[in-house]
C-alpha cells in the first residue's frame, strides 16, 4: 500500500510538467474538474484588477479588464493557457498565467463560471444595431459562432461578448489583427481571419454595439480580505 501510493505520487510529480508542455489535451485529461471552492483563496490573485467594477488598465490603451464572471468556464481556461503558452502576449496576464498549474486553471475557470449567477443580467445599454452595424454582424457572421444576442457561444470554449466592456472589445478585436510583435496580439487563426476583413474604424462600431448588448457577464466585487 505504501510503496503504491508513494509511485502514484512520484507518477503525478513527474507527469505534471511535461503535460503541461504538450498542451491542452494533455491538459484536459490531467486535471480534475475545476472546483469553484478550491478557488476561493485563488482568486486573491485576481480580484486586484477583475473583482472591481470599471477597473482601468492602461496597455496598450487605457481600458477597462474584461468582465469575466458569468464567462463560459472551458472559454477562460482556453484563455489562460494561451497566455501561459504565449498565443496572448498580454505581458501582465501571461505573468500570472505563468504562476497557475493546471488544477488552479481549472478551479478559477470553474469559480468565474459560476460567480454572479444569482445576481441579476447586466441589462442592455444601448440601442438596436444600426443598419451598418447589422451589415458588420452579418458580414462576419459573429452570430453562428457566439450565438443569439452574441451571448450563447455554439461552443463552451468560444466567449460570451454581449455585454463586455466596449474599450476591451475593441482592443481584444485589435489584438486578432497583430502579430510580429512581442507583447502585444492574440494568435488565433479563427479570430484573425475573422477580423482581418474590417477596418478598424469597423472594429470600433462592432465593439461599441456589442458593449451596449445586454447579458450573462459581470464584474462581482468581491472583499479583498476574507
Ligand atoms: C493587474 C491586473 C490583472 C490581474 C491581477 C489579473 N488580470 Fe486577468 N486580465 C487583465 C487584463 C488587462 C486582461 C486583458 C488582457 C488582454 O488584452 O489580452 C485580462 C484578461 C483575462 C482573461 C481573458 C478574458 C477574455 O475575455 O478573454 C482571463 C480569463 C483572465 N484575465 C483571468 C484572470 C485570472 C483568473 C486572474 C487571477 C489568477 C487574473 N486574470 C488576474 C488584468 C488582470
Ligand atoms: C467561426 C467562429 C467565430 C466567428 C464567425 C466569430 N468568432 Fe469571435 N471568437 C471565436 C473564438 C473561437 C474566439 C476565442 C479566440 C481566442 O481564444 O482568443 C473568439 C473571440 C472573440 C473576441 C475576444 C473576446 C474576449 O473576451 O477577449 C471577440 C471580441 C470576438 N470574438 C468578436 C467577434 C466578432 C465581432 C465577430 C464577427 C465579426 C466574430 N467574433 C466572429 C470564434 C468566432
Amino acid at each position: 500500500m505504501k510503496t503504491r501510493s508513494r509511485l502514484a505520487f512520484w507518477g503525478v510529480a513527474t507527469l505534471t510538467p511535461l503535460a503541461m508542455l504538450t498542451g491542452a489535451s494533455a491538459w484536459a485529461q490531467t486535471a480534475k474538474p475545476g472546483d469553484p471552492a478550491a478557488a476561493q483563496k485563488k482568486v486573491a490573485m485576481c480580484i486586484g484588477c477583475h473583482g472591481i467594477p470599471g477597473y482601468q488598465a492602461s496597455f496598450p490603451e487605457v481600458h477597462k479588464v474584461p468582465m469575466i464572471s458569468g464567462q463560459n468556464a472551458k472559454y477562460i481556461a482556453a484563455a489562460l493557457l494561451a497566455y501561459q503558452k504565449g498565443d496572448r502576449k498580454h505581458p501582465t496576464m501571461k505573468g500570472i498565467a505563468a504562476s497557475l498549474s493546471e488544477q488552479d486553471i481549472a478551479d478559477l475557470a470553474a469559480y468565474y463560471e459560476a460567480s454572479g449567477k444569482n445576481l441579476p443580467a447586466t441589462p442592455a445599454k444601448g440601442g438596436a444595431a444600426t443598419p451598418e452595424v447589422t451589415a458588420l454582424l452579418n458580414k462576419g457572421a459573429c452570430a453562428s459562432c457566439h450565438g443569439d444576442g452574441l451571448n450563447q457561444p455554439r461552443d463552451a470554449s468560444y466567449p460570451k461578448l454581449a455585454g463586455q466592456h466596449a474599450d476591451y472589445l475593441y482592443v481584444a478585436l485589435k489584438s486578432y489583427q497583430t502579430d510580429k510583435n512581442a507583447k502585444i496580439g492574440r494568435s488565433n487563426a479563427i479570430m484573425a481571419g475573422q477580423v482581418k476583413q474590417f477596418t478598424l474604424a469597423e472594429l470600433k462600431l462592432l465593439a461599441n454595439h456589442i458593449g451596449g448588448l445586454g447579458g450573462d457577464l459581470k464584474t462581482v466585487p468581491q472583499a479583498k480580505f476574507k
